[in-house]
């Protein structure tokens, strides 16, 4: 059965930017009621005024204080009077340089922003997504919660641990009818290399290829229509992926290098 936008209920996180937002304006067109959380009220507000069909509910606050996931939980308890069809694990950052160099705080930050946030969010709404139609738990992961890379180390660890999550849960809930999507884009045009966290403004990402957020969202919602295991996103996401799947050792030569040069 096909996952179908239309009257469905969904919750997303990270609604204020990038993927999250062009996400939220997808499942509202056609036709879902969604409740979007992120901690920039101003940007929730200015999406709440563009739906002139009163489709989108905002939650303005910080994902890892649970009295935020709880009001997420009563907000979209009322508006599917007990039913949720679709729950996003969207909202994110990142940090970049060597790990031996940053404090033990960033480490926490990403991992309560990026994993324990989703997974105790994930937790408390399970019994409202058995009640769903066709339901879905999508996270947004990344290629680099595939093959690790240098200087990402603290982000690398959050988006592996949300991949080992995801599997594990998928398997779980198979007998409920959930799907755990997985979406792994790689490096997307938003506003993520703005806030990363205690990260020196010389610091840059290296990538091959880039996406527009709309794309991201584009793919991930014809994933979660599909009701897809796993996706990974751009051709030079894939490559990575494969090529390491392909040969571990080769891609940990290449990386040590690049990193000894950087
Ligand atoms: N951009 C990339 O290159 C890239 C590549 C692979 C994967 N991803 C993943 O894609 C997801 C979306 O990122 P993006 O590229 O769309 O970046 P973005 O434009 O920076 O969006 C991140 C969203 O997360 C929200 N957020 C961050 N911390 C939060 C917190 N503590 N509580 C609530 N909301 C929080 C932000 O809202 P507020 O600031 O308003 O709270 C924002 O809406 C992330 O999980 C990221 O890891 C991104």
């Amino acid at each position: 059965m096909r996952w179908k936008a239309k009257d469905a209920v969904a919750v997303v996180t990270g609604a204020s930017s990038g993927i999250g937002r062009c996400l939220c304006k997808l499942l509202i067109d056609r036709g879902a009621r969604v409740v979007g959380v992120a901690r920039r009220s101003d940007r929730l507000r200015e999406l709440e005024q563009s739906d002139l069909r009163g489709h989108f509910v905002a939650v303005v606050g910080d994902i890892t204080d649970k009295s935020i996931r709880d009001q997420v939980a009563r907000v979209a308890t009322d508006l599917g009077r007990g039913q949720l069809d679709l729950l996003v694990n969207n909202a994110g950052i990142g940090a970049i340089g060597p790990f031996a160099d940053a404090s033990p705080e960033r480490l926490r930050q990403v991992m309560e922003v990026n994993f324990f946030a989703p997974a105790e969010l994930t937790r408390i709404l399970i019994p409202r997504l058995r009640q769903g139609r066709a339901p879905v738990i999508c996270n947004i992961s990344s290629v680099l919660g595939h093959r690790a890379v240098p200087n990402k180390s603290e982000y690398c660890a959050s988006k592996f641990a949300l991949h080992g999550w995801s599997d594990s849960l998928r398997a779980e809930l198979a007998a409920d009818g959930i799907q755990v999507t997985l979406v792994s884009p790689s490096t997307t045009r938003s506003e993520f290399f703005d806030s990363l966290v205690e990260t020196d403004s010389g610091q840059t990402s290296k990538s091959i290829g880039s996406w527009p957020p709309e794309r991201v969202a584009r793919t991930t919602l014809a994933s979660i229509e599909a009701r897809r295991s796993e996706v990974i996103c751009s051709l030079g996401g894939k490559a990575l992926v494969y090529a390491d799947r392909a040969s571990p050792p080769l891609m940990n030569a290449i990386l040590s290098r690049r990193s000894i040069g950087s």
